[in-house]
């Protein structure tokens, strides 16, 4: 029944932290349809390579339909004067079926006109189908507004018309009414119970189209937000050889204290770059900003850091158009410590591939181990991008470096275990999958206390449907890391998949909320049950709440594709009485 709740979570298939998606590239693996209509995808897969030849043709051309005599033999045109109106009709429009399959498709249309004002208006199928053809005509002569106007009167005729609407739904992508578009192909693809893969793409696409524009705009007007705490704290954990990322140096402050003369030591002592790293130790996160503005403009000593860490949390709120000037900046800096120029490296390296410019970014990393080569962070973070690229043999030898230069590194030994775990599943390699599936057992008892570890081996048990392990490994997570949300959303899928228990389920997302109320993830995922159980309305709050805290432009055209789905799903539920099979 839930075969296919692995679409739910697309952040995390990758197997990269969320976080790590967030500022690295958003949403990589983009599901659209796929999560939205969930409970079509298996049998959508039996049906995949079934064509639509059928529908470039007008109707009653392809395969007359029993019972529809094709009254067109000399026979019945000798006796013209028996005829029935709708007789007639029907002769006009099978002889527009023959200029239409000659490509004559102004006399088709003629034709057709004909056949519609022929028609008696009490044969509401047989005038739909005559307006439908007409509209096909229209289609071939690319007169949009037409087709939408004779598939519109085909609708209201006959209102569960699938052709009718899907040749709407195509005039109106043409015609840019991407919303219209939408409602008519997700009314198809209900009609067809998601059977058809060209419905199915249609709807993937126009829906990623509206998410893309919608982001857009509302990206630019955002407020910046603040992550939790807890998102920024994993963050910064995952540069281990980095300067603006480590507490303070005991003393250091004092030093300070001693060396300061006159007016510079006064700044550095109450505000400036000091001043934000304390900020930081004690969570005080919306200060840091300022505080490293402060430095930057009174010339301080910590230009370089300061630089960096402004621009580490202006990609923390989501605004990379600050972030970059500051990157820049402590990149050309050749005087400032290799350590930091290497962080902002890796940094705007990951902004690059968040902005979907991986040529750039590769370019950025492979620039950091050139001027910092025995900098684990340059390795590590570099891997990750390759995960991204579907390089895994690359990202294993950065792994591998990356362990060389750091043999306590657990998160690269993870994540390293992970990309080859991936890399056997996708190619089917059972022997591979066992290799990799050892090598996590090796990792967790290596490294008990690495929660990523456990996290990243629950995943791929969850994969193996080794359902009872996984929930085991997330058990552990939770144990050594009580204030991670996203743990409980993962456990919470788990328990939909294992057990079909949606309300356990949403117990434990419910959790991750009150855990950690910006857990967007856990929006985004109740969103999706949601819709699965038929509450539109809650789906689409859930939804509205994720894009709010989307931390990046592609995961919030993501979301917002979720949300239009859902969105267009009730209105034709209003306007055809149409609904969607639920849980
Ligand atoms: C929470 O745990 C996941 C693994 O489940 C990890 O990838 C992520 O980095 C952690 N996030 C935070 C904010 O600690
Ligand atoms: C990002 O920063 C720039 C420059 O500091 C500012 O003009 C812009 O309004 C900010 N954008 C957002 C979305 O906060």
């Amino acid at each position: 029944m839930m075969a296919a709740s692995k679409p739910v979570e697309p952040q995390t298939s990758s197997g990269l932290p969320r976080w790590q998606l967030a500022l690295l590239v958003g949403t990589p693996i983009v599901l659209g349809v796929g999560a939205v209509y969930l409970w079509s995808r298996r049998r959508t897969k039996e049906k995949q390579n079934q064509g639509d030849g059928e529908r470039k043709t007008p109707e009653g051309s392809a395969s007359p339909v029993p019972g529809q005599t094709q009254q067109d033999g000399s026979a019945s045109r000798a006796r013209d004067e028996d005829m029935t109106p709708l007789d007639r009709a029907q002769a006009a429009k099978n002889k527009g079926n023959k200029y239409f399959k000659a490509s004559k498709f102004e006399q088709a249309i003629q034709c057709y006109t004909e056949a519609i004002s022929l028609c008696p208006k009490e044969q509401k199928s047989d005038l739909s189908t005559f307006y439908q053809n007409r509209a096909a005509a229209y289609e071939q002569q690319m007169k949009w507004a037409e087709v939408v106007q004779d598939c519109s009167r085909a609708v209201e005729l006959n209102p569960r018309y699938v052709k009718a609407l899907f040749r709407r739904a195509k005039a109106q992508e043409r015609l840019d009414k991407k919303k219209e578009c939408l409602e008519d192909v997700t009314a198809v693809c209900i009609l067809e119970a998601f059977q058809n893969q060209q419905s199915m793409l249609l709807a993937d696409k126009v829906l990623k189209q509206l998410g893309k524009e919608k982001a857009k705009e509302k990206y630019k007007n955002r407020e910046p937000l603040m992550p939790s705490p807890q998102f920024i704290k994993s963050y910064f954990s995952s540069f281990t050889d980095d300067i603006i990322s480590q507490p303070l140096q005991k003393g250091e402050k004092n030093d300070e204290d001693k060396d300061k003369e006159g007016e510079a030591a006064e700044v550095t002592e109450s505000s400036g770059y000091l001043k934000a790293k304390q900020y930081m130790e004690e969570e005080n996160y919306d200060k840091i900003i300022s505080e490293c503005t402060k430095e930057v403009e009174s010339g301080g000593r910590y230009l370089a850091e300061a630089l960096l860490l402004r621009a580490t949390f202006y990609l923390l709120i989501g605004n990379a158009t600050a972030a970059q000037p500051d990157l820049d900046q402590v990149i050309n800096m050749e005087s400032a410590n290799v350590k930091l120029r290497a962080n902002a490296l890796i940094k705007r390296g990951s902004m690059y591939m968040q902005q979907q410019q991986p040529q750039l970014s590769t370019q950025d990393f492979n620039m950091a181990a050139e001027i910092d080569p025995h900098n684990a962070d340059v390795y590590h973070h570099r891997g990750q991008l390759k995960i991204l690229l579907d390089q895994v043999e690359e990202a294993v030898s950065d792994f591998d470096e990356c362990i060389l230069l750091r043999p306590d590194s657990a998160l690269a030994q993870a994540q390293k275990c992970f990309a080859l775990y991936r890399q056997a599943y996708t190619g089917n390699n059972p022997s591979q999958v066992q290799t990799a599936m050892d090598g996590f057992e090796e990792v967790i008892r290596k490294f008990p206390r690495c929660a990523e570890g456990y996290a990243l081996y629950a995943q791929a048990l969850t994969d193996q449907q080794q359902f009872g392990k996984a929930d085991e490994m997330y058990d552990k997570c939770i144990d050594l890391e009580p204030d991670n949300a996203t743990t409980y959303v993962h456990k919470g899928l788990l328990q939909l998949q294992w057990k079909q228990d949606l309300d356990m389920g949403l117990e434990l997302i419910s959790k991750a909320i009150e855990i950690d109320n910006k857990c967007d993830f856990a929006y985004e995922t109740m969103g999706t049950i949601e819709v699965q159980r038929g509450n539109l309305d809650k789906a689409i709050d859930m939804f509205n709440r994720a894009i709010n805290l989307a931390k990046s432009e592609m995961e919030m055209a993501h979301l917002y594709s979720l949300c239009d789905a859902a969105y267009a799903q009730t209105e034709v539920a209003k306007k055809y009485g149409l609904k969607p099979p639920t849980l």
